[in-house]
């Protein structure tokens, strides 16, 4: 789409500038609005890749009028740091382009409040007639407001040229069947195609990172597989209690919350073969395989294979901090689980005997997400056991966040008369390597939505795959009898997670 000449709101190197466009954000009055969207256009518009038809339209229950949201909305950026003046100056060229519908998303009279409002933007901020709503709302509300769109016809574009995209928030339903009755209800109204199933993993740096690493060096594919690898750890570990949360967590669980999207997707990244091309189809396609070659866990096995469990009081980060259950919003007597371990399996030619073992959890000593592969031990040590008392394997750590990057650890001789051999590490550090600002994953999401890169959002299929490997699991835990494990805030989980690499001579790393 030509856009204006001498526009000053537009970078004209920029490879990638958004189309006018409306962004409908439903759920505009939520945290993730404030947190994560508008610090995302924000910093969009300062970096020059929106255009000046570009408008935001918020909808929400909370009764605001067009200046109230626009405030309420200044406000959430700066309270995170943005402003200044060249910010508020860009600010201020976009907020012209604000407005809000309030009501509720049951009613059809805010769908209609909604399409006038739409109209008068094509008209006055020439939008275009393209749409990407973004659905940041609780997931009870996602059929409801899919729905109405349909209804409306809020779905069809004005004319062949616009384009209509739905961005949905995770939790993509609470298990494999609501996820497809969801399916269902979108596919009745968009083809998949429009559809944008966020995980916000997908748009950190790091985590595409794992791509680059594995397919643009010809020195790591190689030992990559059964043959070199002995096993993977992956963590996602967060020093944060549940917070405010409480109500929503409960019905959550780390699994639902962490591993069916965020774990399952970083697995994806790490296990599929090489794509034949670097696009939205190539790497979708390979990431599915990946995770249908995934083994499916037994009732059984989910006893013996997964541990599941839930912080209590204790001190993290210097700070004393309550037990779940004393949460704000959550049951005392509560089963949730805010960690989870567990040893995976993924039965094709590259990865079969490879365990993988997955750890998430809250309140754990502090916030790490890491890949580790751990290599073999060498056939033959030609030392002394006294000169290589200080030698592990090899390792491979891609640091996901915080330290953005990737160590090498392996022996080397420590200097002196004797021959000793000990491991080192080799780090290479994502912020000293590049002087680029790396851009916040939901700005990165937000400019491919707009521009219609689905490349970084979830496939229909992949969800699937992803609720297959999780839902033995969540079964097996809703019987009465189910272990839930505690352990205290502040240290690594507990000890059945310990015993759970401890059968296969394995530890936990420490990151
Ligand atoms: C969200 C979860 O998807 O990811 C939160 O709902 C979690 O519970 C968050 O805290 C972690 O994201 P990040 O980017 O801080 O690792």
């Amino acid at each position: 789409m030509p856009l204006p000449e001498e526009n000053p709101l537009v970078d004209p190197t920029a490879e990638r500038v958004a189309p006018p466009a409306v962004l409908v954000v439903f759920g505009a009055s939520g945290d993730l609005t404030s947190r994560k969207l508008m610090p995302a256009i924000e910093n969009l518009a300062l970096r020059r890749l929106l255009p000046p038809g570009f408008a935001v339209v918020g909808v929400a229950r909370t009764e605001m009028d067009d200046d109230d949201f626009r405030t309420r909305m200044r406000e959430a950026v700066e309270k995170l740091g943005g402003g200044g003046d060249e910010a508020r100056h860009v600010w201020d060229a976009f907020t012209g382009g604000f407005r809000y519908v309030a009501g509720d998303y049951s009613d059809s009279a805010t769908f209609d409040r909604l399409k006038e409002v739409l109209d008068e933007l094509d008209e006055q901020r020439g939008t275009a007639g393209n749409r990407l709503y973004y659905l940041a709302t609780p997931p009870e509300t996602f059929p409801v407001i899919v729905k109405a769109l349909g209804e409306e016809k809020l779905n069809t574009a004005k004319h062949p040229d616009a384009f209509i995209r739905v961005v949905i928030e995770k939790p993509y339903g609470h298990d494999g069947a609501s996820a497809r009755a969801l399916d269902e209800v979108v596919h009745a109204v968009f083809d998949e195609h429009q559809v944008y199933r966020i995980d916000h993993y997908l748009g950190k740096e790091t985590v595409q990172n794992v791509l680059a690493l594995r397919f643009a060096n010809a020195i790591f594919e190689p030992v990559w597989n059964r043959r070199y690898v002995d096993h993977v750890q992956i963590t996602v570990a967060e020093s944060l209690g549940v917070g405010h949360r409480g109500g929503f967590y409960e019905k959550a669980g780390a699994l639902r919350d962490i591993v069916q999207n965020h774990v399952m997707q970083v697995m994806a990244l790490t296990t599929m073969e090489p794509p034949a091309s670097f696009d939205a189809q190539g790497i979708r396609d390979e990431k599915v395989k990946a995770l249908r070659a995934v083994d499916i866990l037994s009732r059984e096995e989910v006893l013996t294979e997964v541990v599941r469990a839930q912080y209590s009081r204790g001190w993290v980060e210097g700070e004393e901090v309550p037990g779940y259950r004393e949460e704000e919003g959550v049951d005392p007597h509560s089963q949730t689980e805010t960690y989870v371990a567990m040893r995976l399996k993924v039965d094709n030619w590259r990865w079969a005997g490879v365990p993988f073992y997955i750890r998430t959890g809250k309140r754990l000593p502090k916030r790490v997400t890491e890949v580790a592969m751990q290599f073999q031990k060498v056939p033959h040590l030609p030392f002394a056991p006294s000169q290589a008392r200080d030698l592990a394997p090899d390792a491979l750590v891609l640091r996901i966040q915080p330290d953005e990057g990737i160590t090498l650890l392996f022996g080397a001789k420590v200097p002196g008369q004797t021959f000793e051999v000990r491991s080192v590490s080799m780090d290479f550090f994502y912020g000293a390597a590049f002087l680029e600002e790396a851009p916040e994953a939901y700005e990165r999401l937000l400019l491919d939505a707009l521009v219609g890169d689905p490349t970084l959002f979830i496939r229909s299929d992949e969800v699937e795959q992803a609720w297959r490997i999780c839902d033995p699991i969540l079964d097996a835990w809703s019987e009465a009898d189910a272990p839930l494990a505690t352990y205290e805030s502040g240290t690594w989980g507990p000890a059945e997670a310990d015993r759970l690499l401890a059968r296969d001579g394995h530890r936990w790393r420490q990151p």
